[in-house]
């Protein structure tokens, strides 16, 4: 059965919701003749910046809901590989593919409304506004609203389309099975190497202890590791086969076969860290800069009936 996305959830509830929203209020902005111009103090203006604020702490509701909902498995524990000695990225299931329930709402349903009310506001606070902006606290929170509601966006964007990019790169492997032939990729290599030259036993021996997987959130996110030990072998191997007779060197082309083999695995592996990374990544700032909005929100509030 096909999974519904959260932006199709319930055959477009939120959308419908929000789209009615929008209208309604592109509607009322048209038709209300206020004195001298249209801004946030008219009875419009009210009724369009109270709804703002009440969407908002709907919005904010989430953060509290998505906790209190019990999650699915992850789709990776945090897993350590031995040759990097780095802890790879710690990843979840996106929140749109979690069915549980809390309050008799799936979280993919909550998820749902958060995106399209959240968009709406782009409609409801700015006609709230009036379109009368300056240097003021009133637009600091207007902006801050603005900054949240793009991450929102690109956040959708991640999790709707990374699951597949993820399924693309792994298959029917996880990061723990990588992470394994990786592991056995190292032990065959280094048994064949030792038939040969110091300098083939040592570039072996480099890419078992140094390669890395994981590493700092920065690192995780490139999913490169720049001077990386495991294509330095592939690459030097190339140049060093010259000169075996010819057992020998049918046994070479076994190292390097396996040596390829590893390159192309650790880059599966990391291309999976990465896109878990990106998974995490956009959340850093979309939830801290929802509490400056929140923060800057009331500060325009109080400072509104301040000078009443
Ligand atoms: C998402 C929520 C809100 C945002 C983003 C927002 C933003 C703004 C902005 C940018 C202005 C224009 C400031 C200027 O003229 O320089 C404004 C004006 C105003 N807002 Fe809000 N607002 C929100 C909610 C509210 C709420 C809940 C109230 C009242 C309870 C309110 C009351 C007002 C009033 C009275 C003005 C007119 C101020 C004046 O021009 O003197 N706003 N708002
Ligand atoms: C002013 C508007 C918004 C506020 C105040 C807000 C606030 C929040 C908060 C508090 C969370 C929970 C973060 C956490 O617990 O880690 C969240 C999550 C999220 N928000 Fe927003 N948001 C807003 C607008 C939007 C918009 C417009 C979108 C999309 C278009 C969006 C998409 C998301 C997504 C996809 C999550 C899911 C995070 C997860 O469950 O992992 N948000 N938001």
């Amino acid at each position: 059965m096909k999974r519904v996305s959260l932006l199709e959830f319930k055959h477009y509830r939120y959308f419908k919701v929000s789209g009615f929203l929008m209208a309604a209020a592109i509607a009322a902005y048209i038709l209300d003749r206020p004195e001298p111009e249209p801004f946030g103090g008219t009875v419009l203006g009210y009724i369009l910046g109270i709804a703002s604020a009440l969407i908002v702490v709907f919005l904010l509701l989430y953060g509290i809901r998505k906790r209190l909902t019990p999650r699915i498995p992850v789709l990776n524990k945090n897993v350590e590989h031995e040759s990097a000695s780095q802890r790879t990225t710690s990843t979840r299931a996106a929140p749109h593919q979690n069915e549980g329930r809390y309050g008799g709402f799936t979280l993919q349903g909550w998820l749902s409304s958060h995106v399209y009310l959240g968009g709406s506001l782009i409609v409801l606070a700015t006609l709230h506004t009036g379109f009368q902006f300056g240097v003021n606290v009133h637009t600091l929170s207007y902006f801050l609203m603005f900054l949240v509601i793009c991450s929102g966006f690109y956040g959708t964007y991640v999790y709707l389309y990374l699951p597949r990019l993820v399924t693309e790169n792994m298959g029917e492997d996880t990061l723990e099975s990588i992470l394994l032939k990786i592991k056995d990729f190292d032990r065959f290599a280094e048994k064949r190497a030792l038939q040969f030259s110091d300098e083939i036993i040592e570039l072996v021996a480099l890419s078992r202890q140094k390669t890395r997987i994981g590493g700092n959130f920065f690192q995780q996110l490139s999913g490169r590791q720049k001077n990386c030990p495991t294509t330095l072998a592939v690459q030097k191997l190339q140049g060093l086969g010259k000169g075996y007779s010819d057992d020998k060197l049918k046994s070479f082309h076994d190292l390097y076969g396996i040596m390829a083999h590893k390159e192309t695995a650790v880059a599966r592996a990391r291309k999976d860290v990465k896109y878990k990374a990106r998974l995490d990544f956009w959340l850093y700032f979309h939830a801290p800069l929802s509490i400056a909005f929140l923060v800057a929100l009331v500060a325009h509030i109080a400072a509104i009936f301040f000078y009443w």
